[in-house]
């Protein structure tokens, strides 16, 4: 009896350490420094000691990269690069020497005037100069042939400052600004692509734009996220911990604590209004970011283009009969609907890819689910820029 008395009291502590743990974890999460800490994950330099002045170090090829510096807003200085298209870039460096000297100065005016510019904001964590970011410029400049333009948001690589949801808009805005107004590059003829945290940025600057009526070519989302909120109750720590879902034993604490959250990117309510043509991207074995949460962005755009629900929710219980019926010819309506306007075509062995036209000369919306890629390597391969190309219509196959 005493012996079963005590592994009961050793059993209770454990428990109790355990609990005590989480919600210490819990409580840390709350705190700001630690909120921003996790989620930007700035503090995680890599590659260790960057050279930024140095891209051909991460692999890009001699004098094909210009760096500079872009001055934001609220007067942050962001290190940038520059990578020209690659037929471009040829034209300069004859075969087979490599160019031993900086282009000329107009060379750069020049390749934004020949080709379509994609401005890149990446994830968290990490530099513009991490091998898998260089590897998707040097996809984009050779594949695609178009200027690449990527920043370091504040707080990042060699920047100074604190990152935030206004903060890294302002950055990404700036890079936006840069490209348009200083180098005077017609916005139609530029693409805002974000990936993983970049894609909370890209709908949050294409909001912005939208309110000034101003419409890039379009946006590519690469492994997005429907809000900050939605993620972490999806979120599990290692692929099996969840983070904040054993909150939901407790009614209502579960959305009182995700109610605190300071950075909130809701690209679900900023996507809402953005009319210019969307690619969604994703990968069904993307272990970070569930491609559901792509899946949902694509229903939430395409439901305005489907009949109304009559009621605002769904409560099994409380429906009566008559309604329940009107609810299920609902159902029948959107589904017809939905059917009626969604293409869908399965490529064997690479994707899916879903889209519908939006009236009102919106832009179409698509939706790559490609099989793998997982959460970084989706957006350089090479099928996936090949959809990226014809759905932005960026000329592939012409020559500088
Ligand atoms: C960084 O790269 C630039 C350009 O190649 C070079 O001039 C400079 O010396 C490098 N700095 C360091 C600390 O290695
Ligand atoms: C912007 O920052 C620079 C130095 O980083 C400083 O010299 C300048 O006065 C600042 N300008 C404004 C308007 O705050």
């Amino acid at each position: 009896m005493v012996k079963l008395d005590r592994i009961l009291l050793r059993a209770n502590l454990w428990l109790l350490s355990a609990v005590s743990l989480y919600a210490f974890a819990l409580f840390l999460f709350a705190t700001p420094w630690v909120q921003r800490q996790a989620l930007f994950s700035h503090a995680a330099k890599w590659p260790l000691w960057a050279n930024f002045s140095d891209p051909v170090r991460y692999g890009l090829a001699p004098y094909k990269t210009y760096t500079f510096s872009l001055t934001t807003e609220d007067n942050h200085t962001l290190g940038a690069w520059h990578v020209l298209p690659d037929a471009y870039y040829h034209t300069y460096t004859p075969y087979p020497l490599l160019p031993r000297s900086p282009l000329p100065p107009s060379a750069q005016a020049d390749a934004f005037a020949q080709r379509p510019t994609v401005i890149y904001l990446h994830g968290n964590a990490a530099s513009r100069a991490a091998r898998y970011r260089v590897s998707l410029y040097s996809a984009l400049s050779t594949r695609l042939n178009v200027n690449v333009v990527t920043i370091d948001y504040r707080g990042f690589g060699e920047n100074s400052g604190k990152p935030s949801q206004q903060g890294l808009t302002r950055d990404a805005r700036a890079a936006w600004d840069w490209v348009t107004e200083e180098m005077g590059v017609d916005r139609n003829r530029v693409v805002l692509m974000g990936q993983s945290l970049g894609t909370g940025v890209v709908s949050q600057l294409a909001a912005e734009l939208e309110i000034e009526g101003i419409r890039p070519r379009g946006i590519v989302l690469v492994a997005a996220f429907e809000s900050l909120e939605e993620l972490l109750s999806t979120y599990t720590v290692f692929k099996f911990l969840p983070l904040i879902r054993p909150l939901r034993l407790f009614p209502g604490l579960e959305k009182w604590y995700l109610s605190h959250l300071i950075d909130r990117f809701d690209s679900h309510l900023a996507l809402r209004d953005v009319s210019c043509p969307i690619l969604l991207m994703h990968a069904k074995d993307d272990g970070d970011i569930p491609y559901t949460h792509s899946v949902h962005l694509f229903d939430a755009l395409l439901d305005p283009l489907l009949p109304q629900r009559p009621f605002s929710t769904l409560e099994e219980e409380t429906m009566s009969e008559g309604q329940k019926a009107e609810w299920e010819r609902n159902d029948e309506e959107r589904r017809g609907m939905r059917s009626s306007l969604v293409e869908e075509i399965t490529v064997d062995g690479f994707a899916t890819i879903r889209s519908f036209d939006r009236p009102e000369g919106r832009g179409p919306v698509f939706f790559l689910n490609t099989l793998y890629g997982g959460h970084n390597l989706i957006s350089s391969h090479e099928g996936a820029m090949d959809v990226m190309g014809r759905v932005m219509d960026l000329g592939i196959g012409e020559s500088a």
